[in-house]
């Protein structure tokens, strides 16, 4: 295995219809039109040195070294910064050019250490290479004159060092930071020969703006910017594609690995959704794996009160089954059931599924897409009819009007936040919905239009005014409704918005958000050219989530802004495979494909290929697992990496559920919280250690590839084999191809996805089939997949969750860039920095009125339960209401949400818990109990080994 190189163009690929042809060192090229020079010479693999420029960066013309002759015109310019003209003869390799170049080249060296063979760069460093390119074989100014080999490094951001003896001032970190990233926190800061890089104004790169995305540390054509991994270990040697585990924006990787060390994930160009950028956490936070806390060995327990036992994995697998199966032949087939996990592959879902269903025999599985994006699902199936987002990420480079609602991108999907934030420095228009200031209605060089800070819990009712001004004034696409929809109930819809009560006016008492600007944005929307609807789990995670997705679906349909590029409905899926683990038929009612269990054509397909008779009735979803464990009803549950004890709400009651039941098997990375409750703790893997496919938010599938060997031993899909095996259903898949194989057989919009075709074109957006051999960027293009559309009403109905003298405040939850969900993994890495704690976000109106001082520690209370964390006073959110993030297991912020959930899917109600908060001196009672409960829990029995 070698390392991957990619092909660097110099200068970013135009799009043109026009093609010119010109000649270059006697060869003919044919370009679009507007290409550079420098571009048209790469395509036909003719290198001009270079040191400024790189094809994800704007050309800057500043380095001077790929300079070349065009015959008939004076001088020698710049080949990155010229573009093409037909007929143009150009010369790249010349005594004059090469004379230019070494002394170019000599000047950049004279000023640069001469510690090659020592450098962490080295055999990987441009200058290097380039200087080898031109030829300079001597240097003839020394060390004597002024330099910058002394400057002082700054070694602040835990994953990267500057050294600024080793900078050119080519001007790439800079460029990609702004064009790139769109973060702007580099600088050149002096001139001439004092022009150093700065961050900001800050002192250092920890105290910047900077977002710690890697973007100007992979442009550094020098060790100026390196990893401090390279430096640990060295340069890497050989390197896999792979896809990160975070997030649902599915980027791509080069692992870059020297022997079996992963020395640094390198963001891949032909990554289709991230092309070539990156996040903090794809990037760089990846050392969970290796964590002294990941359990490697399976462990057993008879009682959650018992230390640990480990014990081999033939003991603990046969131990699970035998529990599994005693339970079942006491309480009845239908107490057990199973939890598959949306970190985990598709292929390793697929087999969770079966496991339950055919293994089981009932259909009790549910997913952790129950917490977060059941209501896309449901409300995306029942208007357009798929249960999926509309368009690909490219899509947004044409939007016009772009509408986040409930979504903060730059925290929780970061690499496309960068895509939309070019978009919008180009000039798209920004509509934001939240209650909260997020860092999109104001950053560098963007800024929302409208910001619509309603009150949690109002989305509907803004909405429904959206429809409202959009129906009353005219302004519906009467020509797409006309031939796309169903008439009659786009008839009874534009009746219900036109409603006075659904008027801006009227919904301007609920919501707080002014009439004029609710009309100014939905005109906008509705005629500001292409609009698209972005959202995140502040549309689902309410009591009104899957009507706000529909009520989505219903704007678009209105408007017509569907079916093409720059529009649509477009779910930003938190975890990195939630589209896939719902694609692959993990809800109780659904097969793969969305296809219900109780159609008897679709179950005689499984029951042929599984040879087992199948449930025809739906099974139970987690929430009533969870009450008919506390019933006595539900007795033993399987869960593949998910912990739902943190992540799902009204902790109390989860931990009840869990706490009653007799066999709990966790299958995780490590000893996370629903663990305390566990009887059997199987060992997982990590990303790196399996291969497989993950579906992102885009319906984008991709490889991942094993990069490493487990270090528990099994990919948790064989693990999933053994347990299967040991129930009584024997699974014969050899290879997670051969799963893949079988979904493509039994799911008719996986029917062409293979491994073979997935190495061939990169990846794939389902459905994917006879009609689109290579995938679906776009859907409903000219038809939905349900023939016409379907406009539903949206009745705004308030939530249960009401705020009163008790609980005068509205919480509302979300994450940030560093952390992620549940921060079982980026808790355990470097990115701790960023957050090492929990916070209550408050305004400081209601901060002044309790004696509430900026990090005072606070109680928040709920109907549910109470928690404390330390405030942070901040007008990012309006009066009336409170904020925080659910990453650290003490936060406990869960022990305050409520039971309240989605009446479609039981999505539940995090975004909205009325609460009080007050002074406090410490962790609540049962935070304390808690934490001793836990290290209770997590106690390993020595080894007789060890004792000894
Ligand atoms: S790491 Fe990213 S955000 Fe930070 S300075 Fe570099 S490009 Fe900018
Ligand atoms: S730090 Fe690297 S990319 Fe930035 S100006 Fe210096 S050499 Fe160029
Ligand atoms: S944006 Fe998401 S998928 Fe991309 S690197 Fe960051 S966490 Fe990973
Ligand atoms: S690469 Fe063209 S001027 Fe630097």
């Amino acid at each position: 295995m070698a390392l991957i190189s990619e092909i660097d163009y110099g200068t970013p690929a135009v799009k043109s219809d026009k093609l010119v042809e010109l000649t270059i060192d006697g060869a003919t090229v044919s370009v679009p039109a507007g290409t550079s020079i420098m571009r048209a010479a790469m395509e036909i693999g003719n290198h001009i040195p270079k040191l400024c420029a790189m094809d994800s960066l704007e050309a800057f013309g500043s380095c001077r070294l790929c300079l070349v002759e065009i015959e008939g015109r004076a001088g020698t310019p710049a080949s990155c910064t010229t573009p093409v003209a037909a007929g143009m003869i150009v010369k790249t390799q010349t005594p004059r050019l090469k004379a230019l170049r070494n002394g170019v080249m000599e000047l950049y060296i004279s000023d640069h250490p001469l510690d090659c063979l020592t450098c962490a760069a080295n055999g990987n460093c441009e200058l290097q290479t380039e200087a080898g390119i031109v030829g300079l074989r001597e240097v003839r100014y020394g060390y004597a004159g002024e330099n910058h080999l002394d400057d002082k490094k700054d070694v602040s951001n835990p994953y990267f060092a500057y050294d600024p003896s080793k900078c050119i001032v080519c001007n790439r970190c800079v460029r990609a930071c702004e064009e790139v990233q769109g973060t702007f926190a580099l600088t050149i800061d002096g001139r001439g020969f004092e022009s150093r890089i700065a961050a900001g104004q800050a002192e250092d790169f920890f105290d910047s703006e900077c977002v710690s995305c890697g973007a100007c540390v992979q442009a550094c054509p020098t060790a100026t910017l390196s990893e401090k991994a390279v430096f640990d270990i060295g340069q890497p040697e050989h390197s896999v594609v792979t896809t990160c585990a975070y997030c649902g924006v599915g980027c791509a990787f080069k692992a870059e690995m020297r022997g079996d060390e992963l020395v640094r994930m390198v963001p891949y160009k032909d990554g289709k959704a991230n092309h070539g950028h990156s996040c903090v956490k794809g990037r760089f936070a990846w050392g969970y794996a290796t964590h002294k806390e990941r359990i490697l060995k399976p462990m057993i327990r008879a009682r959650i009160s018992d230390p640990w036992r480990e014990v081999s994995w033939e003991e603990a697998i046969s131990y699970a089954a035998s529990e599994f199966k005693r339970i079942q032949a006491t309480h009845g087939k239908y107490a057990v059931g199973g939890i598959t996990s949306s970190r985990c592959t598709n292929e390793e879902t697929y087999l969770v599924q079966e496991m339950i269903r055919a293994g089981f025999g009932n259909n009790n599985v549910d997913t952790c897409a129950r917490v977060c994006h059941s209501p896309t699902g449901y409300g995306l199936k029942t208007t357009f009819g798929t249960s999926a987002g509309t368009q690909e990420f490219d899509s947004v480079d044409d939007a016009d009007v772009i509408v986040i609602i409930g979504a903060n991108p730059t925290d929780g999907h970061p690499v496309f936040a960068s895509r939309m934030k070019k978009r919008l420095r180009e000039g798209a228009k920004l509509i934001i919905i939240d209650p909260r200031r997020i860092d999109l209605v104001r950053s560098p060089h963007v800024e929302a239009d409208y910001h619509l800070p309603l009150k949690p819990g109002t989305n509907v009712a803004i909405l429904d005014a959206f429809a409202h001004v959009i129906v009353t004034e005219g302004l519906v696409n009467e020509a797409f409704v006309r031939e796309r929809c169903e008439p009659a109930e786009f008839a009874a819809w534009a009746s219900f918005v036109s409603e006075p009560r659904n008027s801006p006016e009227e919904v301007e008492k609920v919501t707080g958000v002014p009439a004029e600007t609710i009309r100014a944005a939905a005109r906008l929307y509705a005629t500001g050219g292409n609009g698209a609807f972005y959202y995140g789990l502040g549309v689902t995670e309410h009591s009104q989530g899957s009507t706000t997705v529909i009520a989505i679906a219903n704007l678009a349909m209105a408007t017509g802004n569907l079916g093409r590029s720059g529009v649509g409905v477009n779910p930003l899926r938190g975890q990195n495979n939630v589209q896939g683990s719902c694609d692959m038929g993990s809800f109780p009612h659904e097969f793969s494909g969305y296809r219900h269990v109780s159609d008897d054509a679709v179950r005689s397909i499984f029951e042929t290929i599984w040879g087992v008779t199948l449930e025809k009735e739906p099974g139970l979803r987690i929430p009533n697992m969870i009450d008919a464990a506390i019933d006595g009803t539900f007795k033993g549950i399987y869960i593949q990496g998910e912990d739902i004890l943190q992540s799902d709400p009204d902790t109390k009651h989860m931990a009840a559920g869990l706490g009653a039941m007799e066999c709990v098997v966790v299958q995780d990375l490590f000893l996370n919280e629903t663990a305390n409750y566990a009887h059997v703790f199987l060992p997982g893997s990590t990303f790196l250690e399996k291969n497989g496919t993950f579906t992102n938010a885009e319906r984008r599938i991709q490889r991942v590839r094993k990069v490493m060997a487990p270090k528990n031993g099994y990919e948790d899909w064989e693990i999933t084999i053994l347990l299967s095996e040991a129930l009584g259903y024997p699974m014969h898949y050899k290879h997670p191809s051969e799963i893949m194989d079988e979904i493509a057989r039994v799911t008719p919009t996986f029917a062409g996805v293979s491994y073979a075709h997935l190495d061939e074109v990169g990846s794939i957006q389902w459905p994917c089939n006879d009609k689109a051999p290579n995938g679906t960027p776009i859907m409903h293009i000219g038809t939905f997949t349900r023939g016409k559309g379907k406009f539903v009403l949206t009745e705004y109905v308030p939530t249960d969750e009401r705020t009163g003298p008790r609980f005068p405040l509205l919480l509302t939850t979300g994450r940030i860039l560093s952390q992620y969900n549940v921060g079982a993994q980026t808790r355990r890495t470097a990115n701790v920095v960023w957050h090492e704690e929990d916070l209550l976000e408050i305004h400081p109106h209601d901060a002044e009125q309790r004696g509430i001082r900026d990090l005072d520690w606070v109680k928040v209370q709920s109907r549910s339960g109470e928690t404390t964390l330390r405030a942070k006073l901040t007008d990012r959110v309006a009066p009336g209401v409170v904020y925080t993030t659910f990453h650290h297991p003490l936060t406990q912020a869960n022990v305050v949400t409520t039971e309240f959930s989605d009446w479609a899917t039981n999505c539940p109600e995090y975004k909205v818990t009325a609460v009080q908060v007050s002074t406090s001196n410490g962790p609540s009672e049962w935070q304390e109990k808690y934490r001793e409960m836990s290290e209770h829990n997590s106690r390993i029995a020595q080894t007789l080994d060890a004792a000894e």
